[in-house]
């Protein structure tokens, strides 16, 4: 026992600290170790919010302001190839997909203006060049499609005084109006004069203008949009980076009867707050879509570039009617009845046209509504089906494709003999995707890098500390156990004073031994 005792005090002796402190060092690395492991998901996190919010001279910004992509818009054209039967004969119209017709786009945001309140203001200017080269047809191509402006005005005047409806049929023969009109696919697109919207621009009181005299199912939309947007930066609150705070300074719509429907509280779908899960719900707005259109997650995707993401879809019943879904009361403010399954009514931000919005093809729509005419393939979702693919991590879409269909919701009005023969129908008019394939290898490379990088990072930090600790505490423990075996018998080798009073009375000349022994010790690795 007495032995023991003195080996133990040994080793608690001054030459034999630095072992213990050996350890102690081995066994803080490891433990540094794991909690570098624990946090550096979160550390990581901090460094991408605090890079990602939009300030001027960040290179999210520079992204933001002019993103380096190429957008396309491929748009497809329901050409009528039986307008005199389906009016004369009541066949079903037969419709001959036209297209693509492609644009290529560059989209900048302008008059940009930082608020106080870690907001943004911003106007948005697009440019579309059409693509010969790409397209499938030109833009010279005619086409016969239903007549927009006459069948708005004529379906409106369903429930007007009889009068109105006959003083608006002789004004259409008059000027020679037609249920169908054949015109370029570039004026279709892009505005042709229409006689009704000139005589409405000169004869409607000014308060209730239509706001131009062409007729064009993009008009307006080549040049710097007149809407101004305010964004959150996130700066301050990165759970609100990119999404609206006001739209021409409204933070509603003014159009769906509860705040969660007409709320424009959306991103515009090119960034998007970071760190999204699979049960993130996103949220784009839009004003051609006139509310703001969820999307969840769908399957995990790799997208051009070697960036992993997260696809997200619209859910399947977005545009279900309210007898389906009723929470989608909401956006049928004069119904019932409402817009058929599948379709959404956007006829009030569409100056009261009876425009229904739709996915292309009808998909996820009612079927009747593709039966009811011929020529529309059955819709598949990778051809038809709206998605976004983002960067979970840093909330960046990699690709998307804005998919939708517009089709006018004719009604048949018996008093105006133009389209007394025009019967009640959903026209799908035109559809068109509009989207990004791939980011260019800048923005890509540090996609990846966001993404490979810190697992590495995380790895070969904690993991080069672990492994030093490790070493330094297993070798201190080895040299501790050597050193107390040599000891141990030195101690017993050494002759024992025939009376040993305590420890210390080890003749001086085994101490030093010892020391030397214990020395050469501190090499042992
Ligand atoms: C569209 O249909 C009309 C017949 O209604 C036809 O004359 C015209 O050539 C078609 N347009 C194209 C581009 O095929
Ligand atoms: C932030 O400031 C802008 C401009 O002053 C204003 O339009 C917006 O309503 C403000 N937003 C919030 C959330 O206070
Ligand atoms: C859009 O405007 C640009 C000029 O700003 C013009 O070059 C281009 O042809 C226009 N595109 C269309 C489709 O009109
Ligand atoms: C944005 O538009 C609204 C409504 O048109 C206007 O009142 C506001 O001044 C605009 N804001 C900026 C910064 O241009
Ligand atoms: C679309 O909405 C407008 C305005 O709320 C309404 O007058 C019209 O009847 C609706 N159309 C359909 C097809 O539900």
């Amino acid at each position: 026992m007495r032995v023991h005792q003195g080996i133990c005090a040994k080793l608690q002796g001054g030459f034999l600290r630095r072992w213990w402190a050996a350890v102690a060092i081995g066994a803080l690395m490891i433990i540094i170790a794991g909690i570098l492991a624990a946090l550096f998901p979160r550390l990581i996190n901090i460094i991408i919010d605090k890079e990602i919010a939009l300030q001027e001279g960040s290179r999210t910004f520079d992204w933001w302001k002019e993103p380096p992509v190429t957008p396309q818009m491929r748009v497809y054209i329901y050409n009528v190839t039986n307008a005199d039967e389906f009016l004369n004969n009541g066949v079903k119209p037969t419709l001959q997909e036209l297209g693509p017709y492609i644009y290529l786009e560059t989209w900048e945001k302008v008059n940009i203006k930082f608020n106080l309140n870690d907001t943004v203001t911003y106007n948005v200017k697009k440019r579309f060049v059409f693509s010969e080269e790409l397209s499938h047809g030109s833009e010279e191509d005619l086409v016969v499609v239903p007549n927009v402006p006459m069948l708005s005005a004529t379906s409106q005047s369903k429930h007007a005084a009889r009068f109105l409806r006959l003083a608006m049929a002789s004004i259409m023969d008059i000027l020679k109006i037609k249920p169908f009109v054949e015109v370029s696919v570039g004026q279709l697109l892009w505005g042709y004069e229409d006689p009704l919207l000139k005589l409405a621009k000169d004869v409607v009181p000014t308060d209730q203008k239509l706001p131009y005299e062409q007729f064009g199912l993009l008009y307006g939309k080549n040049g710097t949009g007149k809407d101004n947007f305010t964004i959150f930066t996130g700066i301050m609150d990165i759970t609100k980076y990119g999404l609206m705070d006001k739209w021409n300074g409204k933070s509603i719509l003014g159009h769906w009867t509860t705040p969660d429907c007409d709320s424009v509280m959306g991103s515009d779908g090119s960034i998007f707050p970071p760190h999204i899960t699979k049960h993130t719900i996103l949220k784009i707005f839009d004003k051609d879509l006139c509310r703001t259109l969820p999307l969840i997650y769908q399957q995990d995707v790799m997208t051009a570039g070697g960036v992993p993401g997260f696809r997200f879809v619209p859910p399947a019943g977005v545009f279900s009617s309210p007898d389906q879904i009723p929470s989608q009361r909401c956006f049928c403010p004069s119904g019932p009845p409402c817009a058929p399954e599948g379709t959404f009514n956007a006829s009030l931000c569409q100056y009261d046209s009876p425009i229904l919005l739709s996915f292309p093809h009808f998909y996820l729509a009612d079927p009747a509504l593709r039966e009811a005419v011929i020529g529309i393939s059955a819709p598949e979702a990778k051809k038809h089906q709206l998605y976004i693919d983002v960067q979970p991590t840093m909330g960046t879409a990699l690709s998307a494709r804005a998919r939708i269909q517009i089709n006018l919701a004719v009604s048949q009005v018996r008093d105006i003999k133009q389209v007394a023969s025009f019967p009640d129908i959903i026209f799908p008019i035109m559809w068109f995707e509009d989207g990004i394939d791939q980011l260019p290898e800048e923005v890509t490379s540090l996609l990846r890098m966001a993404v490979e990088l810190p697992p590495v990072a995380r790895a070969a930090m904690s993991g080069a500390l672990a492994a030093i600790g490790i070493v330094v505490l297993v070798g201190a423990l080895i040299c501790l156990s050597r050193a107390a075996n040599r000891q141990e018998k030195l101690h017993l080798s050494a002759p024992l004073p025939g009376n040993a009073k305590n420890d210390n009375s080890i003749s001086p000349s085994f101490q030093n031994h010892s020391v030397k022994k214990i020395q050469g010790l501190n090499r042992c690795h």
